[in-house]
């Protein structure tokens, strides 16, 4: 009696964390990424795949009747030859972009710009695209930034269904600032460098097709936006560039990311507070430290983040695969996630839930307020693990993970040594589970346990 219970509350459980995270699978199908294209009542049909970049200015130019307004930044005195200051042409060609209705901001091809910092803010006339088919680069010396925009070099703001494509390049010039970080050269202070492209307080904006890379810091932030598509954009930056995330996503609501290609010196993807409703499919992850939910709870602070999924991805080479991070102390939580079908090769840590995160040289110290973590499923995850930490849930003493699901987890380290960490950490798993992770049932606090089997090890987790 008390098993069938216990077996049916566990289906019910499932049935629960499923259909939570699936409603997210409406809202990825094309209908839904195509309605605001369509909005304010004009026509224009999205254009089939498949077609050549000419083909595809032409067509974007006539498109359903639609005349569309070019603004050449070649206009406004660009000279694109990567050694000019292109700066005030590219701030005055989106100031008149931006007045337009249906303008193209055309940044031409084969042409290196340099643009200094600068905020293009909106809002703009309805159907602005900024076609990028060049490269944009930024001034590469940090003593020379404008101290006005410390934390960004290209920054978009106050949008609505405005478009970023065309298959260019936003280039950072960041080794400078590598090279400045603390964590490259420990003498000097923590100081923020820029995000090479930012969208920010926007509204309905797809970006499609753009290469980010080299960033200052991250390369891509979503800031205090919802509805944002972003798909076939590629991101690269040396695997020791310090803290150069590929997409962080923070204060957003409805996000997908589709056929994206990441490899950076930190995570791929990560999702920071206030944040509800991302979809990730089709990743490629890889150098970094993979695809993150966090860090949350720094400093006290309140970390909220919910329905996330992630569904096609491979990630190689990776510090960490799927992750889970707070700082002890913090509060909120996160819940309703669904990690799925992912290949992993030679990843240090493929699955980890750490409530130990701990980012910064002094040593955390273990508080008993936390970021709350439940119902994560992962499912469908192959691969190879690095070392033997193939699955770690390092989970708070006082306030537990809870309802961590695994389903058909196909774990391996060369040597056969690959083997699941459990502290605080209560759910369950069904199908194939390699390594077993029976310590996700047993629940026990107070030190990581290995396999159930208890062992003294610090969970604390310190990355740098
Ligand atoms: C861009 O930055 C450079 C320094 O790197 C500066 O000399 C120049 O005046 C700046 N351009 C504009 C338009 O602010
Ligand atoms: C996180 O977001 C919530 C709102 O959802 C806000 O109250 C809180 O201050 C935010 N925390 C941080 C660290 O910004
Ligand atoms: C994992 O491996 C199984 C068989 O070994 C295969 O059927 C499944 O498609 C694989 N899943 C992924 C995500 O690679
Ligand atoms: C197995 O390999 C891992 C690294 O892949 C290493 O950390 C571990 O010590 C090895 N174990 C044995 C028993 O050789
Ligand atoms: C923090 O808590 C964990 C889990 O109970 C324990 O293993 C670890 O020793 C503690 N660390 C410190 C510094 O107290």
């Amino acid at each position: 009696m008390g098993r069938t219970l216990g077996f049916f509350s566990i289906l019910v459980l499932l049935i629960l964390i499923i259909s939570a995270s699936s409603s997210d699978d409406q809202r990825f199908t094309t209908d839904k990424i195509h309605f605001w294209f369509n909005g304010d009542g004009e026509q224009e049909q999205e254009r089939a795949g498949g077609l050549s970049d000419e083909a595809d200015s032409i067509l974007m130019l006539e498109r359903g009747g639609v005349a569309r307004v070019p603004v050449n930044v070649h206009s406004f005195g660009a000279v694109g030859d990567g050694v000019a200051d292109d700066t005030m042409a590219f701030r005055n060609a989106w100031y008149k972009a931006c007045s337009l209705k249906n303008a193209v901001l055309l940044v031409p091809e084969r042409h290196r710009y340099k643009v200094n910092a600068t905020n293009f803010r909106g809002p703009c006339q309805r159907h602005l695209i900024v076609q990028v088919k060049g490269t944009i680069v930024a001034p590469d010396d940090p003593k020379d930034w404008d101290p006005k925009y410390p934390s960004t070099w290209l920054s978009f703001s106050n949008l609505n269904g405005v478009r970023f494509q065309g298959g260019g390049v936003i280039d950072g010039s960041g080794s400078k600032w590598w090279a400045a970080s603390c964590k490259i050269d420990r003498t000097n202070p923590c100081k923020e460098a820029p995000t090479a492209l930012t969208i920010d307080s926007s509204t309905k904006i797809r970006v499609k097709g753009l290469t980010i890379q080299f960033a200052q810091q991250m390369h891509f932030v979503i800031y205090r936006s919802d509805v944002v598509r972003v798909s076939g954009v590629r991101i690269l930056a040396p695997k020791d560039s310090p803290n150069t995330d590929g997409i962080h996503i923070g204060e957003s609501t409805d996000v997908a990311i589709q056929n994206c290609h990441i490899g950076t010196g930190d995570d791929c993807v990560s999702i920071v507070n206030a944040s509800s409703n991302i979809k990730m499919k089709k990743i490629m992850c890889g150098p970094g430290h993979g695809i993150s939910i966090g860090s949350l709870g720094k400093d006290k602070s309140t970390g909220i983040v919910t329905g996330v999924v992630l569904d096609t991805a491979t990630i190689s080479g990776t510090k960490n695969g799927l992750r889970i991070k707070t700082w002890q102390g913090g509060s909120g939580y996160v819940k309703s996630v669904r990690f799925e079908n992912v290949k992993m090769n030679d990843v240090e840590n493929p699955i980890i839930i750490d409530q130990f995160y701990c980012d910064s040289p002094a040593t955390c110290k273990n508080q008993t307020s936390a970021v709350k973590i439940s119902q994560v499923i992962f499912r469908n995850i192959n691969g190879t693990s690095r070392t033997p930490h193939a699955m770690k849930f390092a989970c708070s003493d006082t306030v537990p993970c809870s309802n961590i699901v695994l389903n058909n987890i196909n774990l391996e380290t060369e040597n056969g040594t690959a083997k699941t960490f459990c502290n605080c950490a209560m759910g369950f798993h069904y199908g194939i589970v390699q390594p077993t992770a029976d310590c996700l049932k047993s629940s026990s606090c107070g030190g990581i346990q290995e396999d159930a089997q208890r062992q003294t090890h610090d969970p604390t987790h310190t990355e740098l």
